[in-house]
């Protein structure tokens, strides 16, 4: 059965791993959302562009050469930028940017012309809500701030990279503050959403919860 599975929460409440894994076990594809604000926020960055010019950042949004493969990885203009969209600054900035409601609307349109024939994992902040208000199953994940912040850190250290914990508990914070508190799509649950607190859980054990959410609903009916 394609049915489409939304998964938001804040940043580093583990969506995007989560996402990807249940992508593979179910068949489905994944489109990590965040990832084609922080394509925004890139080229915004490449062009020296202040990414709280509204006309300027939905200029980019309308126009951007990006290309979300099946596979995960984010191309712009056919170079794959997938590793470089993952620091602090692009995710400031396209935290910045997803304020505002022309570069929204576009980026949403183009997620759901993606994912309109189902069979689609998207994870984000306003796919519950905004994106996929029909999605068959909405989940949306929370953890604590010190969770969160934990996660990112061992993610950093495996990738090389040098950043303090206060740094990124400051930015985790901060950033949560801006999306929840935006007037545009703010982030919160939907109201039909299954809302998981994976403070005290293992990335396996998200898996699998979410998995029991998804054989009850689709699986064992159609086995
Ligand atoms: O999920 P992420 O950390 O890669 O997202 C980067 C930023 O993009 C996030 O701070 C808010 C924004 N975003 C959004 O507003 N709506 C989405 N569906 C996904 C991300």
């Amino acid at each position: 059965m394609k049915f489409n599975l939304a998964i938001d929460g804040p940043s580093a409440a583990g969506k995007s791993t989560i996402a990807n894994s249940l992508a593979s076990k179910y068949h489905l594809i994944h489109l990590d959302t965040g990832a084609m604000y922080r394509a925004v926020a890139y080229q915004a960055a490449l062009l020296s562009l202040d990414p709280s010019d509204e006309e300027a950042m939905a200029d980019i949004a309308k126009n951007l050469p990006l290309e979300m493969t099946a596979d995960g990885r984010v191309l712009l203009d056919q170079i794959d930028i997938s590793d470089k969209i993952r620091n602090e600054t692009i995710s400031w900035m396209a935290s910045v940017l997803s304020k505002h409601k022309k570069v929204r609307e576009c980026l949403v349109a183009l997620q759901q012309k993606i994912a309109g024939k189902g069979g689609y994992v998207l994870d984000g902040r306003d796919i519950g809500t905004v994106v996929l208000p029909d999605a068959e199953l909405k989940i949306f994940l929370t953890a604590s701030s010190k969770a969160r912040t934990r996660r990112r850190l061992l993610e950093y250290q495996a990738k090389g990279l040098k950043v303090s914990e206060e740094e990124i508990a400051a930015d985790i914070i901060k950033r949560d503050q801006q999306d929840s508190t935006r007037t545009n799509s703010p982030l919160k649950p939907a109201a039909d959403a299954i809302i998981i607190d994976t403070s005290d859980m293992s990335i396996e054990e998200v898996i699998a919860k979410i998995s029991s959410y998804i054989d009850e609903r689709f699986v064992k009916d159609h086995d």
